[in-house]
């Protein structure tokens, strides 16, 4: 009788553990919405080059456009969740008939890695915690959407339309960018610069997508002040979410590679000629 209710205890013990166990982990790879983060190459580049000079960025070979950072689940108010399945490794293999398009639009701009390390940390970071959504089950799912979402929510198209364009010269204020993308989006996204050289310039632009995969406002991710900034000598707008200084104009750099190629292609297009006409 005694061992018989000890049993049965020990038997409600680990049931009970077991449940615990489940529920915790569950708990610690919850999460609550998708942060799509793209990014403008150049300042991404620049900020590359500034932890160490010898570094070399990879940029896309189209210089206009931004390019994915990741797509990101998210707990509001709290970082992650990360790594939900580490023995889930990134496979080329997978992804291999979209890598070009990845090349392009996923670009790993810090030149000096692996070929694959963008792409393998953003999958065992965060593509093993999407997996929990059916549409990003598996890798070629979870990148696929990550580039029908970058052509469809294009950055430098959205900025453009309201003649935010890449620029040496020109500078932009936090509203500016803010109300472009609103306006197009109808949803608050997340602003972020980086502060190189005194200047502020902008790296990257998150918008949000609940577990739908509808978009939705970013409120509530971790790492942004609501922020209020002057539209006009009347207007202030306010709960723009930001890293950025309201007070401070804002640098999308337009790129910056040097013009040498084309000259040095046109240097040896003369010698070549030059050479023919002597000879
Ligand atoms: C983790 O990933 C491996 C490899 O894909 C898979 O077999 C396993 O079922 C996954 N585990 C969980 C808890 O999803
Ligand atoms: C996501 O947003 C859409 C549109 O606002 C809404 O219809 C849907 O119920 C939301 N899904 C979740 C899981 O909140």
């Amino acid at each position: 009788m005694w061992t018989d209710s000890f049993g049965f205890l020990l038997f409600m013990i680990v049931l009970s553990s077991n449940y615990a166990y489940s529920v915790s982990v569950k708990d610690k790879y919850a999460w609550d919405l998708l942060i799509f983060t793209q990014q403008w190459p150049q300042t991404v580049c620049k900020e590359w080059k500034q932890h160490n000079p010898s570094h070399k960025c990879s940029l896309p070979s189209n210089p206009e456009i931004w390019t994915i950072h990741g797509v990101w689940p998210t707990k509001l108010h709290t970082i992650g969740p990360a790594y939900c399945n580490r023995s889930w490794h990134f496979d080329p293999e997978a992804v291999k008939s979209i890598e070009a398009p990845l090349t392009q639009l996923w670009t790993n701009i810090e030149g000096d890695t692996e070929t694959y390390a963008l792409w393998s940390h953003e999958w065992t970071k965060h593509g093993t915690c999407a997996a929990e959504l059916e549409p990003l089950n598996s890798e070629f799912k979870y990148f696929s959407n990550g580039l029908n979402w970058m052509r469809k929510y294009t950055m430098s198209d959205i900025l453009a339309a309201s003649k935010i364009v890449p620029s040496n010269e020109v500078q932009y204020t936090l509203v500016n960018i803010y109300l472009a993308v609103t306006t197009k989006l109808r949803v608050n996204p997340a602003i972020e610069c980086r502060n190189v050289d005194g200047k502020s310039w902008l790296v990257e632009i998150r918008i949000c997508f609940n577990k739908t995969l509808h978009l939705t406002d970013c409120d509530g991710i971790k790492g942004f002040k609501h922020k209020s900034a002057p539209y006009d000598h009347e207007t202030i707008v306010t709960d723009i979410l930001t890293n950025c200084d309201p007070q401070q104009k804002i640098l999308y750099p337009k790129d910056y590679r040097p013009v040498a190629p084309f000259v040095i292609v046109q240097l040896y297009k003369l010698v070549s000629w030059l050479q023919w006409f002597t000879l």
